[in-house]
């Protein structure tokens, strides 16, 4: 069933369907309507994990021999981040992995999705110019580490921080010559982790790298290549991809058993009007340039049908020999097609789509080249991220959407989770603990309509270096006291109430869910107690070297000012002791 008919899906459709899908015996159809909740449980084996990435954590931007990555030289150059924040120290999570992983183990997750920086191994990209043994050394110990704890690592290869100097010298995934590159280091990751990691993520969503990074350029390197430089760059990113995939069919996969997936994210898009061909036709194009860009060649072999017709068409009325959107040969064709074991997918939003002409001109770029317009409701709830509105229905039809079009891959969730906004230190987060609630159950209803999900990663651990938004968006179960050197973690109330899923493997009855938010809230009251008196200590020290570091630094300029003032506060207070003696006598 393609989104199409999705859109267009009608209850008697509906009952067609639990008809033909027997595992949904138990699943009533008749309440599927978008907001119902379903009481069940998850298979027994599915996986529950939380993730996180190299750069928005790590820190340790310049320690022990790591090399520059490009977001370490984007987030240096003023007016690219939110504050002119930079990751360079952010949750210190190099130094802190030990305490982070008894955190995970106290929540009693069975897995752990983090990203391996590839300037911390490989200082200039190169394997054959320098392999840094420490970065190696701190990603052996953290999964050593995972496994005694009984935590399955998977593992990111590209969390989009590509070292600087391959940027600097060809253009970074601009440049076909990345992919052998990136082969490399891969490589090099099988050989030194691949007996202890049986889960890997090759690149994480593409669709941000290739437009945000070369086309819009809010994102590192920055490029701002309109109508090319993201089709350029994800038609390197999807080749370098099935090398990888290649890499470890042909030289390691019989020695370590493992697989190699790929983790796309997508909003899901649905119809303004389910009934108007026209807007059927745009939320279908929403998906396919967002999703199927990258899914449609990894399972089918080549682009959408929909991307070629409408990027080739415009390109043509540009005056352009050629379609902006690259080609694949028929040989890259078919070595390209089936080289995923397992989806990842990322969800955070959906969207209501409808047909909108951009007529083709000097402005032709990605956004354009869809022809649509995106639309919200603004009923919808939207606690933090401008971009990110709480549409759990929206899940199971993505979910849906990936089953039928891809020939019901193996899925992982690789991310999902909502954010809120910086000054919010709000720990009984209760707009979280219903976005994961929801969210979690339009899973557990897509595994009852058949799709293959085996495990689910919420995002994130710890709050953490939000890209060009800085630290001023919150997207951890763990609040991070940014202030503090330290940078404590405090679990928020969503914790608990994520533990409460983990343990009872769903949400096993409406008594015992309904109490799970209340007793998560109680919990987090004394965390917002030592929140604030940490909060209240800082400002403390804070006023303290504010006007210690000064006196100690001006002494002189702080003298001048403070004598007068003492002289003069004396002769004042002599005076009116002199008057209340006259006063006295008198
Ligand atoms: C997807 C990115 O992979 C992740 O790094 C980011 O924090 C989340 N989206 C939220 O924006």
């Amino acid at each position: 069933m393609t989104m199409l008919q999705w859109g267009i899906l009608r209850p008697h459709h509906v009952l067609a369907l639990v008809l033909c899908v027997s595992a949904t015996e138990d699943f009533d159809w008749t309440k599927n309507e978008r907001t119902s909740f379903y009481y069940g449980t998850f298979p027994t084996g599915f996986s529950w994990g939380v993730g996180s990435s190299a750069y928005q954590t790590e820190g340790a931007w310049n320690v022990d021999g790591k090399g520059i990555s490009i977001w370490d030289a984007f987030s240096h150059k003023k007016g690219k981040i939110f504050l002119n924040d930079t990751a360079d120290s952010s949750c210190e999570g190099y130094h802190k992995f030990k305490d982070d992983i008894a955190l995970m183990k106290d929540m009693k997750l069975n897995h752990y999705r983090f990203s391996i920086s590839w300037p911390r191994i490989l200082p200039t990209g190169l394997k054959s110019e320098k392999i840094n043994e420490k970065g190696i050394k701190y990603y052996s110990d953290l999964i050593n580490m995972l496994l005694d704890n009984k935590i399955t690592p998977i593992v990111t290869l590209y969390h989009w921080d590509l070292p600087q100097v391959l940027h600097e010298k060809y253009g970074g995934w601009h440049n076909i010559s990345m992919v052998n590159y990136f082969n490399d280091f891969a490589n090099l990751c099988f050989e030194r982790f691949g007996n202890r990691v049986k889960y890997w993520i090759t690149f994480n969503n593409p669709w941000s790298i290739a437009v945000e990074g070369y086309e819009t350029g809010e994102h590192a390197p920055g490029l701002k290549l309109k109508g090319t430089g993201a089709y350029k760059a994800a038609h390197h990113i999807i080749k370098a991809h099935a090398k990888v995939w290649h890499t470890y069919d042909m030289q390691w996969r019989s020695k370590q058993k493992g697989l190699v997936g790929i983790s796309l994210t997508a909003d899901w898009g649905e119809p303004v009007d389910i009934s108007n061909q026209r807007d059927i036709e745009a939320a279908e194009r929403y998906i396919q340039f967002y999703l199927g860009w990258f899914a449609t060649p990894l399972f089918h072999g080549d682009y959408p049908q929909v991307m070629k017709d409408y990027i080739g068409r415009k390109s043509g009325q540009q005056g352009l020999g050629a379609s902006r959107l690259p080609v694949f040969s028929p040989q890259e064709k078919s070595y390209i097609k089936g080289t995923c074991d397992f989806l990842g997918l990322g969800h955070f939003t959906t969207r209501y789509v409808t047909l909108k002409n951009y007529p083709s001109g000097a402005g032709d770029n990605y956004f354009s080249d869809r022809d649509l317009a995106e639309l919200v409701d603004p009923q919808w709830p939207d606690p933090g991220s401008e971009w990110l509105y709480s549409v759990p229905w929206g899940f199971r039809r993505l979910l849906n959407f990936v089953k039928t079009q891809y020939g019901n891959p193996m899925i992982y969730v690789t991310e999902n989770g909502v954010s809120e906004k910086m000054l919010c230190t709000d720990l009984c987060d209760d707009w979280r603990m219903k976005y994961f609630k929801d969210y979690i159950n339009e899973m557990l209803k897509a595994i009852k309509d058949g799709v293959n999900v085996k495990g689910y990663t919420a995002w994130s651990l710890l709050d953490s270096f939000e890209w060009d938004e800085g630290f001023s968006e919150r997207f951890g179960l763990y609040y991070v006291d940014f202030r503090s050197k330290n940078k404590p973690r405090y679990p928020k109330a969503s914790v608990h109430y994520y533990k409460r899923i983990i343990s009872s493997n769903g949400f096993p009855n409406q008594r015992e869910v309904e109490s799970w938010k209340r007793k998560a809230v109680e919990t987090c009251s004394s965390s917002n107690q030592l929140l604030a008196a940490a909060h209240a200590q800082h400002n403390v020290t804070t006023m303290l070297n504010i006007l210690v570091d000064p006196l100690i630094g001006h002494m002189e300029m702080v003298t001048e000012i403070v004598v007068p003032t003492v002289c003069t506060l004396c002769i004042l207070i002599s005076a009116v002791f002199f008057m209340f003696l006259l006063r006295r006598r008198l």
